[in-house]
């Protein structure tokens, strides 16, 4: 007979329920939940307790539980019950980045697309925008709400009907289906890892801390062509500038380079994942 490890959730640590929770119901699709606060705040974040439940009329649900940590309501739970709508954006592997920076616990007047850099798409019949990045997008207007418990961790399932979809033209193949090579979806698993469906599990850690945001980086930066979405991203997941540091191999390998050069070698370390020899780059060329 096969040996298995038993586990009776009532004698579990939460960590140990959650992780064991998160490992079996995988891979989740990731509900990007873009909302709206009663004083006209947006707010965007991600949720993968998230399924659709039926198609007649289309619903669809997202599990906000009440912080593990504090036992408070998270900014979307408290939205969506105050003004009654939300969007749900696809999360594509290029956007991934991107979605991380949204899950810091950000205090309710930020604006996590500005922090994350993704933009607004309007919405047809609701007020609250979509992702303009994602490829796929649900208007939904809110119609129940489950509460699980009001402990930490508790969840909270809120159901939404979806009045408007919004389908980007080029994920389409040439018969007019859907094609999920051009989604490139990427869905959640236990701890840190992820799945893109088209490709197979990969790694990436949840904010430990709050992120600058894309809004804190130079300008010089922002618009820079070699910079993409996920390398802003990347680049603005420090906690705070990191300090000028005189790095000898760094100053003999680029200051004789032009700031415009050395910007696009910044992009390539970024790319490389060497996000604080990145920074030191942006003061050797001066730009902070
Ligand atoms: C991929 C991913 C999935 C997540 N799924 C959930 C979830 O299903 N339920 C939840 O309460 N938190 C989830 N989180 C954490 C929230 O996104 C995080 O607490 C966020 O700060 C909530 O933001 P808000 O307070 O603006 O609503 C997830 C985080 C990530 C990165």
């Amino acid at each position: 007979m096969a040996k298995f490890r038993e586990y009776n959730p009532k004698e579990l640590e939460l960590k140990e329920k959650h992780h064991l929770l998160l490992s079996s119901v995988a891979p989740r699709p990731i509900g990007f939940t873009a909302s709206k606060s009663k004083d006209g705040h947006v707010n965007l974040a991600p949720f993968s307790f998230h399924n659709a439940f039926s198609s007649n009329p289309p619903m669809v649900g997202i599990s906000p539980a009440f912080s593990g940590r504090t036992g408070e309501a998270k900014n979307t739970l408290t939205n969506i019950l105050d003004t009654k709508e939300f969007t749900l954006s696809v999360v594509s592997f290029n956007m991934v980045e991107q979605m991380n920076i949204c899950a810091a616990e950000y205090p309710s007047d930020v604006d996590e697309f500005e922090k994350s850099g993704l933009t607004h798409h309007p919405s047809k019949v609701i007020s609250v925008p979509g992702v303009a990045e994602s490829p796929l997008i649900m208007e939904c207007q809110f119609t129940e709400h489950i509460q699980f418990s009001d402990q930490p961790a508790g969840g909270n399932l809120l159901l939404g009907e979806i009045v408007y979809f919004h389908a980007k033209e080029d994920v389409f193949d040439e018969s007019g289906k859907i094609d999920p090579h051009k989604v490139d979806q990427v869905a959640r698993m236990g701890y840190d890892w992820y799945s893109r469906a088209k490709e197979g599990l990969f790694e990436l850690s949840a904010p430990r801390f709050i992120p600058i945001g894309v809004d804190n980086l130079p300008q010089l930066v922002r618009d820079h062509p070699s910079f993409t979405g996920k390398l802003l991203a990347r680049l603005a997941s420090v906690e705070k500038i990191p300090e000028q540091d005189v790095i000898e191999d760094l100053n003999e390998t680029y200051s004789r380079l032009s700031a415009e050069d050395m910007l696009k070698i910044c992009a390539v370390l970024v790319e490389e994942g060497k996000v604080l020899e990145a920074w030191q780059v942006l003061y050797l060329a001066e730009i902070i």
